[in-house]
């Protein structure tokens, strides 16, 4: 595993100064700390026209908006990766900018919760924001603020708000106990607000539909819970994953694709942790056969990604990248294979030595295979010899569809003048290290134009499942059998 801490340490980094930098709003006092020289404060009235400081978190995207599922999203994961690969992730000097990451979105979602049934969702109108094309530190236009209440519920993304703050608090747990405190007291206010007005943020909030249209939030009420659980050990959030909601929500035997939108698939991983881990005592008969019914839907995943398996799924490229959507097309195999990296890790860990799949026999290793395979094409090795990852490598994408690499910093232009950058032919010229683009067609090709958005538009959330993967790849080691 040398090899791969060689690529993982430039790559960890140059991802959280990504993270940390590149998409956050950030306000920068101290510029020593400010790695990126081309960005600068920005957004810094985000909330003021509620009284609110929203002027941390960060944007989605190559854009300029703060949408609050996918950041919820991005900051779970990265609670999650810090979680499991925490340790090695210090071994290569990463933990405390990843750390830093997390808390810049958490401390905007604390911000963004004034009261228990309240919780804003996006800052900035996407229409507004779509005119422009202009760097983040001189926008100018307006942005107005979203929320959700009891009269416009929101389960899915106050769930999922839940999630992340529920997991987050148990990373801040050692290092800032009231700050834990504070996470975990609103991540179980949101919840129960979740939970007690049910309905879809895309109905309550139709202007999400068409940038992130939710299908559904029962998944977002497990994830939450399942992370409650593991926050609190409070058996009452045990029952609600199990007896209370399983049954409705859980899709037992039926895989998923992990995303931003579709947390099933992270949550029958997560909870498999208990049953692998031998966490039942003291659980009911009841409990104990759902929480089997999420591992088996589990090791349905494995079998479904393991590429010669008698279940394998054939939704992949010809050399054998997962390949679910056109757009955004890296976010599901990155997603699948941190899960199946988790899942090997677990097997090692709790001495479970092989993987059954309708006949055929699998051991973590070649399990891991799998997740390294699909890391491997992201980084080059892929019939493009193209590396997604902005930054790494020989040959990566040059015209990475975000406003703040593509205009120098000396430019005055700002909102709608700042196209010409846009349609400029050439090269960007702030290079958004560490940004994981879209990715390639299914038929592997891929186009590095900026106007590309479906293929070559960078989000947090890619970032943060490609942190956890290649964190979990630094060294093969076993992972900590509880996270209390
Ligand atoms: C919910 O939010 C909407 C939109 O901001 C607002 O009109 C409504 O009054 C709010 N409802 C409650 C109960 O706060
Ligand atoms: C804990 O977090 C709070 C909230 O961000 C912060 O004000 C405080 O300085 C932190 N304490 C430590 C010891 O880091
Ligand atoms: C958003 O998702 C809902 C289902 O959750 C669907 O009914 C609706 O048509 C979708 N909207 C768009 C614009 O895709
Ligand atoms: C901006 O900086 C670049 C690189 O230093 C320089 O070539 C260019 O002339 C500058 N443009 C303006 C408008 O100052
Ligand atoms: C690959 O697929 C894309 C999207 O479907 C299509 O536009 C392109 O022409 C295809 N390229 C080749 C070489 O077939």
């Amino acid at each position: 595993m040398e090899v791969l801490f060689i690529i993982v340490n430039p790559l960890c980094r140059n991802m959280l100064m990504l993270s940390k930098l590149l998409y956050n709003s950030s306000r920068f006092r101290n510029l020593v700390n400010n790695r990126i020289s081309w960005r600068g404060d920005s957004a810094l009235q985000d909330g003021r026209v509620e009284g609110l400081d929203l002027s941390k978190g960060m944007y989605d995207a190559g854009d300029l908006m703060k949408f609050g599922l996918p950041m919820a999203f991005t900051a779970t994961m990265l609670s999650w990766a810090i979680l499991e690969y925490g340790d090695r992730m210090d071994a290569v000097n990463q933990l405390g900018d990843t750390r830093d990451s997390l808390k810049w979105i958490t401390d905007f979602l604390v911000n963004a919760h004034p009261s228990p049934n309240v919780l804003y969702i996006q800052v900035g109108d996407p229409e507004l924001d779509h005119m422009c094309w202009e760097r983040p530190e001189v926008m100018t236009e307006e942005r107005p603020l979203f929320q959700v209440n009891t009269s416009l519920p929101g389960t899915e993304v106050a769930a999922e708000t839940a999630a992340a703050m529920a997991s987050a608090s148990i990373v801040f747990r050692k290092s800032n106990s009231s700050y834990c405190d504070l996470l975990l007291m609103h991540a179980q206010q949101l919840f129960t607000f979740a939970d007690s007005y049910r309905g879809s943020y895309s109905i309550s909030v139709p202007q999400v539909q068409k940038y992130y249209n939710s299908s559904g939030y029962g998944d977002e009420l497990l994830w939450a819970a399942a992370w409650l659980y593991h926050a609190t050990r409070d058996q009452s959030y045990l029952k609600y994953v199990t007896e209370l909601s399983g049954p409705q929500f859980a899709n037992w035997g039926s895989p998923s694709w992990f995303s931003w939108d579709d947390k099933h698939a992270g949550t029958q991983v997560l909870l498999s942790r208990i049953n692998m881990f031998g966490g039942e005592k003291g659980m009911t008969d009841k409990e104990v056969i759902y929480l089997e019914m999420y591992r088996k839907t589990s090791e349905a995943i494995m079998c479904g990604l393991l590429p010669d398996s008698p279940t394998a799924t054939s939704s992949r490229t010809p050399s054998g990248l997962i390949w679910i959507s056109q757009f955004n097309a890296l976010q599901h195999p990155v997603a699948s294979a941190f899960l199946v990296l988790l899942y090997s890790d677990y097997m090692s860990t709790s001495g479970i030595p092989t993987l059954y799949c309708s006949g055929k026999l699998y051991t973590p290793a070649d399990i891991r295979e799998f997740a390294i395979s699909q890391a491997d094409y992201v980084l080059g090795y892929n019939p493009m010899e193209i590396s997604y990852l902005v930054g790494y490598g020989n040959d990566y994408p040059l015209y990475v569809h975000h406003r703040g690499s593509s205009i120098p910093v000396n430019a005055t232009t700002g909102c709608g003048d700042g196209f010409v950058w846009r349609d400029s032919p050439d090269l960007n010229p702030n290079v958004a290290t560490g940004a994981l683009v879209g990715g390639p067609f299914l038929n592997e090709s891929y186009i590095d134009s900026r106007d590309n958005y479906m293929q070559n538009e960078p989000t947090t959330y890619n970032s943060a499942l490609i942190v956890g993967l290649l964190s979990g790849l630094v060294r093969t080691a076993s992972v900590v059998e509880s996270f209390t």
